[in-house]
């Protein structure tokens, strides 16, 4: 039997999988990492810890496997952040990552100076704050000594990459995030590149996300007990390596991924582009394209309520205390804007918010508004692919919120959509061992090894989505209430309120 190494470099952890050439889990092993919040709004991770963690976590994942067995590494990884390396090769600064939010100004002169149409045309996508993009103008306009001293420019995962092969590459899908490619063509605007001030040769080579970089360095090799042909291919963002472990591929396909974010992700067959450019239109780890509207804080609500709120890590135990009655009749609702909003408001200044507080709240319905607030933030942008013609009548799930039976309920009556739950859960971990395994040529394509393997369908109750209907009614209401309220706030300036 022949093995594969997925992992999922995460924002909360990093999650390897071994994997056998029919699909089996053999092993797995989770190794969590912090991220650090230097400002509100900021949040940054350190690439050497990514890097500590995928050596130790692959020692341990392949402590029992016939190591000499194991053929291909991929590597999924979340998206937009920024790494820059010197010319020695060191970090220069911790990555900012895809949630944070310092670069308004910077989205506001992408957006309005040189022009959303424009963006769009270069890009297929307008700026958002927490694409790569963004960051380095702020880099350049904040931090210019450690902007001078870049050579090499990066995606977290391309720094595993980088540090396991030598190779300075990446992958379509998750380039298409740095909102520096030409999506469309698959190649680096020239326009983007110079309105950022950076050049060509810092840029990492391009790849379809199976395709092979190459192999291990032999020095990384033996430290890891790897052969030195094990291959690692260019892999691909978290949410595109999701949709390869899900089956989210070929023609109008859906995933909602319930990570640290949320995500919908729409595969299709040929490139095509909001016209509002509320949805971002990327490349996909297959070879086609997708739409994915992005909601920067979804199971991370979840933790943050019970972590620092409940002061409890019994997360199955609290949602077992809220009532069914209370589903789809919670007068509470909670603006699950934590991190700020990409998808669809696109607006740094929101923040997490109850509104309908009463001395009866008690904490299973503030947890219920928590779970349902995400729910409801996805539907915002299910909403937007609907008005762009789009059908969804059933979506995969993946990511830690799927686990909670209670929370999928919630989602499927709030989308009335049939929701499924894939076998292995794992999506972008799965998919990125499934990308590696055509990338060392073990099978022909994709296409023969793409998961279809449901456990669990979950079907909405017409009698409960017809009362979350009228709640998501409420609910898109109270944003554009609030968002002068917002901004006001940011801006620190509460006489103006
Ligand atoms: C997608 C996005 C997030 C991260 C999470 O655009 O920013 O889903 O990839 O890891």
């Amino acid at each position: 039997m022949n093995y594969y190494i997925g992992a999922d470099l995460g924002t909360s952890s990093l999650k390897l999988l071994l994997t056998d050439e029919k699909g089996g889990i053999i092993a797995s092993v989770t190794k969590e990492y912090p991220v650090a919040y230097p400002h509100p709004g900021w949040s940054e991770q350190s690439p050497e810890d990514w890097w500590d963690a995928l050596q130790s976590g692959i020692r341990e994942l392949t402590k029992k496997a016939d190591k000499s067995r194991i053929r291909a590494i991929g590597v999924a990884g979340q998206m937009h952040g920024l790494v820059i390396l010197d010319q020695e090769d060191k970090v220069i600064r911790p990555a900012i990552l895809w949630n944070d939010g310092r670069t308004a100004g910077e989205t506001q002169y992408l957006n309005e100076q040189i022009g959303k149409k424009t963006l769009s045309d270069y890009t297929a996508n307008i700026a958002f704050a927490g694409f790569t993009a963004p960051k380095i103008l702020w880099l350049y306009n904040q931090e210019r000594e450690n902007f001078d001293a870049i050579s090499k420019l990066m995606l977290p995962k391309d720094f595993i990459n980088y540090r396991l092969t030598g190779v300075h590459a990446t992958d379509y899908s998750d380039a298409s995030g740095m909102l520096l490619l030409d999506v469309k063509r698959k190649c680096w605007s020239k326009e983007m590149l110079d309105i950022c001030h950076i050049k060509e040769s810092q840029m990492p080579k391009l790849f379809e996300s199976y395709q092979s970089i190459g192999t291990l360095l032999p020095k990384v090799a033996s430290e890891l007990g790897l052969p030195e042909d094990t291959v690692v291919c260019a892999g691909a963002g978290d949410n595109a390596g999701a949709a390869i472990g899900t089956g989210t591929v070929g023609k109008g396909k859906c995933n909602i991924s319930l990570g640290t974010s949320g995500t919908v992700f729409i595969s299709s067959d040929r490139f095509g582009v909001d016209q509002h450019n509320a949805l971002h239109s990327f490349c996909h780890a297959d070879g086609g394209y997708h739409l994915m509207g992005c909601i920067l804080s979804a199971a991370s609500c979840n933790k943050w309520f019970c972590d620092e709120v409940l002061q409890t890590k019994e997360y199955e135990k609290e949602q077992q205390a809220i009532k069914e009655e209370h589903l789809g009749n919670n007068t509470l609702f909670f603006l699950p804007y934590l991190m700020g909003e990409r998808s669809p408001h696109n607006d740094t200044a929101a923040s997490g918010t109850f509104v309908g507080l009463r001395p009866d709240t008690d904490r299973s319905q503030m947890l219920l508004a928590v779970l349902e607030g995400v729910a409801f933030a996805i539907r915002d942008n299910i909403e937007v692919a609907k008005r762009l013609g789009i059908s969804i009548t059933v979506s995969t799930v993946c990511g830690g919120g799927a686990k909670s039976p209670l929370w999928m309920t919630i989602l499927a009556n709030v989308l009335n959509l049939t929701l499924q739950l894939p076998k292995t859960e794992e999506g972008p971990g799965f998919g990125a061992a499934r990308l590696a395994m055509v990338a060392r040529g073990d099978v022909s394509s994709l296409a023969d090894c793409i998961q279809t393997e449901i456990k669990q369908e979950i079907t909405p109750d017409p009698a409960l989505a017809k009362r979350y209907e009228e709640r998501y009614q409420q609910f898109v209401k109270i944003y554009p209430a609030l968002k002068q309220v917002y901004a006001q706030l940011q801006g620190g300036n509460e006489n103006d309120i």
